[in-house]
């Protein structure tokens, strides 16, 4: 009896007390939110555990503590408005600014105070990482799509394999056969019957003329196939994948650092041409990060490769790392371009990166279901963030710009399209009904003079 009366008031505090931490973790804030809002805002420029273009961010709320005596009154300042901070004269908002070369941080009006503290909870207390198992799911989904792809490419090569082996065999036989008459020709003891031979030598031929036929109707039809199929892909350059002068991976930097494309190709939002980065977007990062730590490696390539490579971008920039300076001593990093429309074509990023981002992603989703995508750019380009090597994911021909133009109903509550195709949207409403579809091929997507000069 006694025992259990022990048990049953252990039971009590035991829960007492659960339930106590349970409601400060929940005064502290939610770290699940806070985590949703820190990958959507902040890990362009941030993680937890490493320096990426601003501090690494795990444990922030004790380091200011401890070594510049700030609270999170002041963090909540910072994040808000960190150049109003800085321009009241804060005496640390200005350091960290000066130690940072003045990259500036973007600025969060719009987030609240809860997500501020839930953003904080987040950097103290992050939740423990998925399963590992999950991760492998997702990673085998999206290598079996690639591996479906290069299924259907192997599919074809296979049959063009096993054409080739059959000529040959045929080629072979045919030789064997020669070899055979020519021995007989030549034997010596054989010249009694030359007469008897030539006849059976005509026999021959009656016998397996059709075999010398079918050759030349196969080799005929094979030609054709060739010449077709080198015709349908003339200018397609799908899955090419040169290599580059630095072993630049998006798998390493997009992938598992979640860096922002938009972070270097920042191009790609004003403008006609999505830039390769100049070496000193790189700088911005690998001033500090000299080696590479990270858990993931690509099979084949360890630590002092990934080492090697990124030294590659110190002899390009002529920074000195002990020295921490630059000498001045440049040479330009040649990379190979790989997407090239000819001049004759015009395309714009901006258009479709700003304007028509949400129609694009939203009527990518809805054609695949099974791999929806999240940003933008993957509609056209792939999954980047899983390539150690970019390669061409789509042919990039007239036909597939047409094929998207037809089938992607444009976003008529874009701030744009809203102003510009008001009345357009009006007058089709009222022929065809309220329910109108409007693509991207009714605005004019499908005029010669749109794409071409
Ligand atoms: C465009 C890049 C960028 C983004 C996005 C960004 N930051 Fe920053 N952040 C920086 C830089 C750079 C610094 C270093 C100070 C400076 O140069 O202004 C910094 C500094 C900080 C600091 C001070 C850390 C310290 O050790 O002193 C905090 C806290 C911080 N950021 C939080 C956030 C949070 C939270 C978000 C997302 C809501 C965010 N930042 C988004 C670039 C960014
Ligand atoms: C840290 C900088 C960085 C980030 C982040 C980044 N890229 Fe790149 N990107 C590069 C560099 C450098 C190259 C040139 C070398 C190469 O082809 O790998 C490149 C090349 C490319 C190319 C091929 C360009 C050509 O020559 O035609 C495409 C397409 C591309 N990136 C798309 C993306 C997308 C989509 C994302 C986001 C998922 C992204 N990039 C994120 C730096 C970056
Ligand atoms: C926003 C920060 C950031 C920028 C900008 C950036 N990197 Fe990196 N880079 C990283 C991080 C993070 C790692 C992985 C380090 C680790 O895990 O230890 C990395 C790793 C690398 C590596 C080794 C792994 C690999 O990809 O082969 C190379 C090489 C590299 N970067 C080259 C570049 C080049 C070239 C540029 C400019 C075009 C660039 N980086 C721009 C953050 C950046
Ligand atoms: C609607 C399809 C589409 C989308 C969306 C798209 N691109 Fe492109 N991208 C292209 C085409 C087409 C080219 C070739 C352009 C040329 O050669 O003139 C290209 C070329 C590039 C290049 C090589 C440099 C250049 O501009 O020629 C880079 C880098 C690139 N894209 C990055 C991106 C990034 C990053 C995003 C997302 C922010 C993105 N692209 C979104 C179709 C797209
Ligand atoms: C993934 C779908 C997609 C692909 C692929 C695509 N586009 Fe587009 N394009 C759009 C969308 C959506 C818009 C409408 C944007 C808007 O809302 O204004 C658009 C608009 C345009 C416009 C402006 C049309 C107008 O009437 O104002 C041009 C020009 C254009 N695209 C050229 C191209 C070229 C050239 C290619 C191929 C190299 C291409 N696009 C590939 C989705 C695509
Ligand atoms: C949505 C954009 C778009 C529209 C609209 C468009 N084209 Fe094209 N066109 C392209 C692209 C991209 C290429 C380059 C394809 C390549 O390099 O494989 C091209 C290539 C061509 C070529 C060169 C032959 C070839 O296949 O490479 C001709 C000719 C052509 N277009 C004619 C036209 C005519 C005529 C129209 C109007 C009926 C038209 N195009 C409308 C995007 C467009």
């Amino acid at each position: 009896m006694i025992s259990w009366r022990k048990h049953y008031k252990r039971g009590l505090i035991a829960i007492g007390l659960l339930l106590t931490t349970s409601a400060s973790i929940y005064a502290q804030g939610d770290a699940k939110n806070g985590e949703k809002l820190f990958k959507a805002n902040c890990t362009a420029c941030h993680a937890l555990d490493k320096q990426l273009v601003g501090p690494a961010l795990g444990g922030v709320v004790d380091r200011l503590k401890t070594e510049q005596n700030l609270d999170t009154e002041w963090l909540n300042k910072w994040i808000k408005d960190n150049k109003s901070l800085r321009e009241s004269g804060d005496k640390y908002a200005n350091e960290v600014y000066e130690k940072f070369n003045k990259v500036e941080m973007t600025a969060f009006p719009n987030l609240t105070d809860q997500d501020v503290t839930d953003i904080l909870e987040y950097t103290t207390n992050p939740p423990a990482p998925e399963p590992a198992a999950d991760v492998a799911t997702a990673v085998d989904t999206n290598s079996a799509a690639a591996l479906e792809a290069s299924n259907r490419d192997s599919s074809n090569s296979k049959i063009i394999l096993i054409s080739l082996l059959a000529i040959g065999g045929l080629l072979l036989w045919l030789l064997l056969k020669l070899r055979q008459l020519v021995k007989l020709q030549q034997s010596e003891e054989l010249q009694g019957i030359n007469a008897s031979r030539a006849v059976s030598f005509a026999d021959l031929y009656k016998k397996y003329h059709y075999v010398g036929k079918g050759l030349v109707v196969f080799l005929g039809i094979f030609a054709a196939y060739g010449l077709w199929n080198s015709l349908m892909w003339i200018g397609v350059y799908k899955g090419y994948k040169p290599e580059q002068p630095i072993y630049f991976s998006h798998k390493i930097h997009s992938g598992e650092n979640k860096i922002d494309c938009q972070l270097c190709h920042s191009s790609a939002k004003y403008g006609k041409v999505s830039e390769i980065p100049s070496m000193n977007v790189c700088m911005n990062c690998h001033r500090t990060i000299a080696e590479y730590n990270g858990k993931y490696m690509e099979p084949g390539k360890d630590k002092a490769f990934y080492d090697g490579e990124i030294q590659k971008i110190y002899a390009a920039t002529g920074w000195d790392t002990e020295k921490q300076q630059y000498t001045g001593k440049t040479q330009p990093v040649e990379w190979t371009r790989i997407h090239n429309m000819p001049d004759f074509v015009y395309f714009n990023h901006a258009q479709h990166v700003v304007a028509g981002e949400q129609a694009i992603i939203s009527s990518y989703n809805k054609k695949n279901p099974e791999a929806k995508i999240d940003v933008v750019c993957k509609a056209c380009h792939g999954q980047i963030d899983t390539m150690n090597v970019v390669q061409m994911a789509n042919d990039f021909t007239m036909g597939w710009c047409i094929d998207c133009h037809r089938t992607t109903e444009i976003d008529m509550d874009n701030g744009y399209n809203k102003e510009y195709f008001k009345n357009l949207h009006d007058k089709l409403k009222k022929q065809y009904g309220s329910g109108t579809k409007v693509t991207v091929a009714a605005i004019g997507g499908l005029e010669c003079g749109k794409c071409h000069y």
